[in-house]
């Protein structure tokens, strides 16, 4: 395969200021960020150097251009050396140039060609289709055009791939994901609010060494991306396992970094690789900055995962029906019996005694038990109250 130019990426990503040894260094972080074997990362060089640019439309209905932030803010390559490198990104609202006529041409001709990706960040308005349009047309009907003869489309953010904010309760927009509107083409959803700039980078960085999007979860989600819970590689689960709660903002708990919880974070319910990848260049991710997970990255995160700062014991789960607190019990049962408690994520091993796993287990057991006694209404008072169990 020879590239558009002639020229092999890395040179040309060299006449743009990027070195090989950095092009070298940022395939084989993209080959851990794939979860694929070290000795891949050469077939992924060699891959890139050989592509020709991907031709890429990125359209923006009802969003907050939260992800084209995010993408703009990519690390290692820069925004700057994707457009002259991995993509051509021939038609972006936010960051092109052209206007008018003339950017509708752009997209126009790409679509004719074909072979291009899609990429979409927000829902589809289609409850107001006079209302939001761009050139005199729907979104519905933009999206309808721009997937014809499409390779693929990704979805940035929970917007695109669930609907997200604009269709939460009660969706005063008719507001619905794109897989509602548009289907016979291979889909990737790159779910969070925003999106993870480097999962978008190595889902297209995939594609071109591949030809193909990497393996997907039941929500068409990158399983090296989606395929762990929050919690299983939370920076703060060993104060989860030893009982270690932050029980208000800014306690002494909270300025130790133990577990948030207890406040409301929704990292037991929430596959995403947040705690490995980070955010902003590696720079950090909510957890660390103190904050619980508020859920971004799963289906109706809005409607299901809020008040955001209250435990929700009955959130619903991707794909099985288990509450934090049943999930809680789970994973400290399994741990100390040596089973995983259901059949999505990895449960992570932990060295903590058996002895104490099992004991608390079993108080998270009974607490959730009294817990549920008490929303139904038939507490006895002081029965297993919040104060007594994990706190110690
Ligand atoms: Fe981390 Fe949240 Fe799990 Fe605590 S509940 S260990 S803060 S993901
Ligand atoms: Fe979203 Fe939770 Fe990650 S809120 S950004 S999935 S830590």
């Amino acid at each position: 395969m020879t590239s558009e130019s002639g020229r092999p990426l890395s040179v040309r990503l060299a006449g743009a200021g990027v070195d090989r040894r950095s092009f070298l260094k940022f395939c084989a972080g993209i080959t851990a960020t794939l979860a694929l074997p070290a000795q891949l990362a050469p077939r992924v060089a060699y891959a890139l150097d050989q592509a020709d640019p991907l031709p890429v439309i990125w359209l923006e209905f009802q969003d907050c251009a939260g992800d084209t932030e995010a993408f703009l803010r990519s690390r290692n390559p820069t925004v700057g050396d994707l457009i002259l490198g991995m993509i051509s990104l021939d038609y972006h609202e936010t960051v092109m140039s052209a206007a008018g006529e003339a950017a509708e041409k752009a997209r126009d001709d790409t679509v004719a060609r074909g072979g291009h990706l899609v990429v979409v960040e927000g829902s589809i308005p289609l409850g107001i289709p006079g209302s939001c349009t761009v050139g005199g047309q729907s979104a519905e009907n933009i999206l309808r055009d721009a997937v014809r003869g499409a390779a693929g489309i990704i979805n940035v953010g929970t917007c695109a791939a669930f609907g997200g904010i604009p269709a939460a309760g009660p969706n005063p927009t008719g507001a619905v994901r794109v897989e509602d509107v548009v289907g016979g083409v291979p889909v990737v959803n790159l779910t969070g609010c925003p999106v993870n700039a480097d999962n978008l980078t190595a889902t297209i960085v995939h594609y071109l060494t591949f030809g193909e999007f990497p393996e997907l979860d039941g929500f068409s989600r990158p399983r090296f991306a989606y395929g762990e819970r929050i919690h299983d590689t939370c920076q703060r689960r060993g104060h989860f396992d030893a009982g270690q709660f932050a029980e208000k903002w800014g306690d002494e708990g909270h300025r130790n970094g133990w577990c948030l919880y207890r406040l409301g974070c929704k990292g037991p319910s929430t596959f995403h690789n947040c705690p490995s990848v980070r955010f902003n260049g590696g720079t950090s991710w909510p957890v660390a900055a103190g904050h619980g997970c508020v859920g971004c990255s799963e289906p109706g995160f809005w409607d299901n995962m809020s008040p955001f700062y209250d435990r929700l014991p009955h959130v619903a789960t991707s794909g099985f029906d288990l509450t934090a607190d049943q999930i809680g019990i789970g994973v400290l049962a399994a741990t100390a019996t040596g089973f995983a408690s259901h059949g999505v994520g990895k449960v992570v091993q932990h060295k903590v005694a058996a002895r104490r796993e099992k004991k608390a287990a079993a108080e998270l057991a009974e607490r959730a038990d009294s817990e549920e006694e008490t929303e139904n209404g038939s507490a006895s008072a002081g029965a297993g109250g919040e104060e007594t169990g994990e706190t110690r």
